[in-house]
């Protein structure tokens, strides 16, 4: 049958399910997920090479665990499913699982009992990472076992005519060191891609996607001055032109210099119809006295709406809305019982739009992870100094300024936050870096100046490396680094006398202090 070079993922909620995509495509295979309960026709429609089932938080002996289409099987496309995935694939083509009696969670070593294909050239003992409760306990007809371990006796399986393999091990995280080694073996000798996949490929794709979608109409596409909607933005004006409007709402909440920069590079840099709603004082306004972190949160997303709406309203007749929503952003949570809820949130940033203004979505990036979108940036042609932006949370420095906001303390804080941001991009690893920014707390403490007392403010420093934001430690920063950028702020930031660092990690702490 012939096939398009993509592997298809089908989720079923493992943490590392994008992680397996990210693996496939580091190979210059690409790789999109889908939904674990796709239809066997829509697959054999889009023609992947291969299909992989992913891992998942449930058990495939509960009332409602995830399914896939058993149709899937008979598509005579390979298969390989991967812990969960693996013990689904027993289970529907008639073996048999038994449930764990206790969870297997960490570093295991397999012997292969059979190296072709997934294990050829590779060591006859491996390091392994495994995160499973039930494993399969007899194998469907014609398969066979190809890696064991002491408590799992089939840790790897595979039916070589139907070409279906299982793995009860996870080969797309770190801890499996030969793991992508045994992915490549699939994607390239079972499912024969060619690896030439590349992200200028994934440009002139997309490209054309947004053409045949958009046709002769217009798109509005809201800028946040962060990198996602920034990529988006670029994308969408190479694939229509000047039939692509861009929104920005400078709340002033953005960080020092953010909002000129948004201004220039996209209205004059960029030549787009770049248009800006200048409305600090509607969000300081709305912000007044608020002090409860959620309600900030709320009071700014309802001023957000209405100003976005009142810019939107003025462009006249727009069919759709590019956004740019990743991946995580697109699977609402999934319950750890349930297996995954699977509710689509796509229009969660629309969901506040007045009716007269219901857009069509464009998510163009919504398969890739941060690093890859800034890629595709930085394959756009676009500025490092936008591609290279942290993330940052929707409600700006109003979550990184603890009690009321005022414009004197967005003022103060953008000063101290400009010291840190120069400091530590002098560091050698700064790439390393997640997040580093300051926050202002809503306390004054004693010092002296000179020979008077002063009682003023105190900034926090958060400094956290992560790899996705879910998880986050702090960033050892040289002490040189700490020190020069806690002399800067206490020098040249009028009204701050103390500095401190925040050394917590996410979890129990979240990255941001509201
Ligand atoms: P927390 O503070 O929950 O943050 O550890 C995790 C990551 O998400 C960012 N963040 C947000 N991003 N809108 C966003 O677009 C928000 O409301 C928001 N709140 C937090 C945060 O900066 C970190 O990278």
């Amino acid at each position: 049958m012939e096939h398009d070079d993509w592997i298809s993922i089908l989720d079923f909620g493992s943490q590392y399910s994008q992680l397996i995509a990210r693996r496939i495509r580091e190979q210059h295979v690409y790789s999109e997920l889908m939904r674990f309960d796709t239809p066997a026709a829509a697959l054999a429609e889009r023609k992947p090479a291969g299909i992989v089932l992913s891992g998942g938080p449930a058990s495939v002996f509960e009332d409602k665990a995830p399914r896939c289409d058993p149709g899937v099987f008979e598509l005579g496309i390979p298969v390989l499913g991967i812990c969960y995935g693996m013990q689904l694939t027993a289970l529907m083509l008639r073996g048999e699982v038994k449930p764990g009696r206790e969870r297997e969670y960490g570093e295991a070593r397999i012997a292969v009992a059979d190296p072709a294909p997934l294990f050829d050239g590779l060591p006859g003992a491996l390091k392994v990472w495994m995160s499973h409760g039930d494993q399969v306990a007899a194998l469907p007809e014609g398969f066979r076992v190809l890696a064991q371990t002491d408590t799992c006796p089939f840790a790897a399986m595979g039916n070589d005519d139907r070409r279906i393999y299982g793995l009860q091990f996870h080969p797309e995280v770190v801890h499996t060191p030969r793991g992508t080694a045994v992915l490549r073996h699939f994607v390239f000798d079972v499912c024969g891609c060619s690896g030439s996949w590349e992200m200028a490929q994934f440009v002139r794709e997309s490209v054309a996607a947004i053409r045949a979608q958009v046709g002769d109409d217009h798109v509005v596409c809201g800028l946040s001055g962060g990198v996602d909607s920034s990529v988006v933005a670029v994308l969408l004006q190479k694939a229509i032109g000047d039939r692509l409007h861009c929104i920005f709402v400078e709340n002033g909440l953005l960080r020092a210099n953010e909002a000129r920069e948004v201004e220039q590079t996209f209205g004059e840099t960029f030549g787009m119809d770049l248009h800006v709603a200048h409305a600090r004082d509607r969000f300081l306004g709305a912000l007044a006295g608020v002090i409860d972190p959620e309600r900030k949160r709320k009071a700014i997303g309802r001023v957000f709406i209405d100003v976005f709406a009142e810019e939107a309203r003025k462009l006249g007749d727009v069919r759709f809305l590019a956004q740019g929503t990743l991946y995580p952003d697109v699977i609402e949570s999934i319950s750890p019982i349930g297996g995954p809820s699977a509710t689509i949130k796509s229009h969660h940033n629309v969901g506040g739009l007045p009716d007269d203004l219901q857009f069509d979505l464009i998510e163009p990036v919504r398969e890739l992870f941060k690093d890859e979108v800034r890629a595709l940036g930085r394959e756009l042609g676009m500025p490092a100094r936008i591609v290279d932006r942290q993330p940052f949370p929707g409600p700006g420095l109003a979550v990184r300024i603890l009690g009321a906001v005022t414009a004197e303390r967005v003022e103060l804080l953008q000063q101290a936050d400009l010291r840190v941001q120069e400091e530590v991009r002098k560091l050698d690893n700064y790439g390393e870096i997640w997040q580093s920014f300051a926050v202002l707390l809503p306390i004054q403490s004693v010092g002296v100046m000179g020979d008077s007392r002063t009682y003023e403010n105190v900034i926090a420093l958060r400094i956290v490396e992560s790899l996705d934001g879910m998880t986050a430690d702090w960033f050892h920063v040289p002490y040189d680094t700490l020190a020069r950028i806690s002399n800067r702020i206490i020098n040249e930031v009028r009204g701050v006398n103390r500095v401190v660092f925040d050394i917590s990690s996410k979890p129990p702490s979240t990255i941001e202090w509201e």
